[in-house]
This record gives structure tokens, C-alpha cells and sequence, in this order.
């Protein structure tokens, strides 16, 4: 897809990952509307980001758990751009101390954006297509991981979603595309955790390992390669290290069985980035 002029909607745009996204879709000319529920920071990065890019980029402030907001502010998007011709569902927390609030913000919504966008993009309701991403992590694709119980159901329950989705024989004559994010641990506010908001606190704090982190860089470059390759449907975007090097590789359902069982990977890709 070529991004210059398209119409982006972005969830938890105001720091991390979500930012970095906003800032690489700018970049190649596209318009972005993004909303956070961080007022104040969403507010200093739509500060920041008109210097440069001007009136192409909005801000809104939106709290995913409430589901009219979040239409209110995805109909904003269609209305200010004519069109959502992007949908990035990539707002989430990681708190199993709030294990509720974390499905509806990590999954709920991610879910409720997917099907917004959809209604809106697909051409048999007068849509003109597009593209829907939703950041899932590589916890979807990890078992046993007795930290954070919670947070790796909700990822794997978007993995499982995005493939199914777009798995759907009806999507190309409806022109949608859909794709998962996956990185490993990105040095962002969602690793600052606290006592309480995993479980084995202290065996988290003994294991942590700053320096295998990748940067929210490091996943809007790999989420550019994505959105703009458009034999990517169904593609799970894995973003990780390897000897202190970033790399992503595309992974594919493998439909040899019927259901798929499984993916069939492709190469990884080094980033420029260290
Ligand atoms: N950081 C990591 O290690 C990592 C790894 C894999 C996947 N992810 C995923 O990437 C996505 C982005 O996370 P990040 O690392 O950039 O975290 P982050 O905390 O830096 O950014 C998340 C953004 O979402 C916003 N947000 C949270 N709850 C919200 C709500 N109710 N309504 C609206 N906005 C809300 C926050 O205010 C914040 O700006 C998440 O889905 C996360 O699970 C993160």
C-alpha cells in the first residue's frame, strides 16, 4: 500500500510503540488520527508532531473500555480523513492486578475496532477496502507463562482473531487485509511494572534483561514493511532479537490442512537498527 494521503485510525498513540507508528505513518505522507486515554501526553505528542507534520496528524482522547467512545472517535477519523483507510488496534495494558479491565482493553476493544473498521472498509457496503492491524506480542504464540496469565490469553485470543479473519474466503472481493503484530519485550511504559501487577514479582525482577529489548522503532519499522506489502493477508508480524541484532519475519498460515494448524515462516529480515 502506498501510505501517501491515506487515512490512518491508531490506538494508544500517545507513547511506546503506538507513537512510533503514528510517527513512520506521518513519515510516508499518510493522515493519522490517534486516540489514548493519557490526555496529557497524547496532547504534548499531537504538540510535537504538527510542528512537523502539521494538520495531518489529530488527536483524541478516548478510553477504550467505553465502547461509545470508542466508535465516537473512529467516526471522527472518518470524518476528518473522508475515509479510514488503515485501523490499528494497538492500545494494551499489562496488569493482571485488573485482569477485567485488561480483557476489554487489550481485547474487547481491539476486537470492537477490527469489526468498526470492517463494517466501514468492506466494498460490498460502499467501502473502498483497506487494512486492519491489531498488536497482539509473541506472549500470543507462548504457552506456560506463569507471570502474566491473563495478558497471554488476550494475546493469543488476537492472534487467533486477526488469522481468522483473514482466513475469510470473502476478503478479497471486500479488498481487507488483516495483520498481527507480535514483538517480543519493547523498552516501553508497559514493562515499568509494579508488585502486584504480574505474578513471581521477584523472579520477573531477576530475569529482566533491558539490553535484549527491542525499540518502539524497531516495530514501526517492521509494521511499515507489513502495511505496505499487499500479498500480506493474514500475516503475523514477528518482531524479536537476535545476537543484539532486530529482525522481523513473516509468518503465514499454513493452509495445507484445512483447518490450518499451523504457520510456514518466512526468512527473517535484519533492521538497520541496533
Ligand atoms: N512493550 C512491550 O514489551 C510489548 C511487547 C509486545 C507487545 N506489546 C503490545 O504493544 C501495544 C502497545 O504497548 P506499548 O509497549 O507501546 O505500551 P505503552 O504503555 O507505552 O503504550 C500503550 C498506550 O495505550 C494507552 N492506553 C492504555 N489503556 C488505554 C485505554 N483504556 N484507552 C485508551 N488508551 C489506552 C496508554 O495510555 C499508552 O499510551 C500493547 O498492545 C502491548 O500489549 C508491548
Amino acid at each position: 500500500m502506498d501510505l501517501r494521503g491515506k487515512g490512518v485510525f491508531l490506538t494508544g498513540g500517545a507513547g511506546g510503540i503506538g507513537r512510533s507508528m503514528v510517527e513512520a505513518l506521518l513519515k510516508k505522507g499518510a493522515q493519522v488520527l490517534f486516540c489514548d486515554v493519557n490526555e496529557a501526553a497524547g496532547k504534548a505528542t499531537e504538540t510535537e508532531l504538527k510542528q512537523q507534520f502539521g494538520d495531518k496528524v489529530i488527536f483524541k482522547l478516548c478510553d477504550l473500555t467505553n465502547s461509545t467512545q470508542l466508535s465516537e472517535v473512529f467516526q471522527a477519523a472518518v470524518s476528518a480523513f473522508g475515509a479510514v483507510d488503515v485501523c490499528v488496534n494497538n492500545a494494551g495494558i499489562a496488569d493482571e492486578s485488573i485482569w477485567q479491565t485488561m480483557i476489554i482493553v487489550n481485547m474487547n476493544a481491539q476486537i470492537q475496532g477490527s469489526f468498526l473498521a470492517y463494517e466501514h472498509m468492506r466494498k460490498d457496503k460502499g467501502g473502498r477496502g483497506g487494512v486492519i492491524i491489531n498488536t497482539a506480542s509473541m506472549s500470543g504464540f507462548v504457552f506456560g507463562s506463569h507471570r502474566n496469565p491473563v495478558y497471554t490469553a488476550t494475546k493469543h485470543a488476537m492472534v487467533a482473531f486477526t488469522t481468522c479473519w483473514a482466513n475469510n474466503p470473502e476478503m478479497g472481493a471486500q479488498g481487507v487485509r488483516w495483520g498481527v503484530l507480535c514483538p517480543t519485550a519493547v523498552q516501553t511504559n508497559l514493562l515499568a511494572m509494579r508488585e502486584g501487577m504480574i505474578h513471581d514479582y521477584e523472579g520477573w525482577k531477576k530475569n529482566l534483561t533491558p539490553h535484549d529489548r527491542l525499540q518502539p522503532g524497531d516495530v514501526a519499522e517492521s509494521f511499515l514493511a507489513l502495511l505496505e506489502n499487499e500479498d500480506s493477508n493474514g500475516a503475523v508480524l514477528k518482531v524479536a532479537r537476535e545476537d543484539g541484532r532486530a529482525f522481523h519475519q513473516l509468518l503465514f498460515m499454513d493452509n495445507s490442512t484445512n483447518p490450518p494448524m499451523g504457520f510456514v515462516e518466512q526468512e527473517k529480515v535484519f533492521l538497520a537498527s541496533k
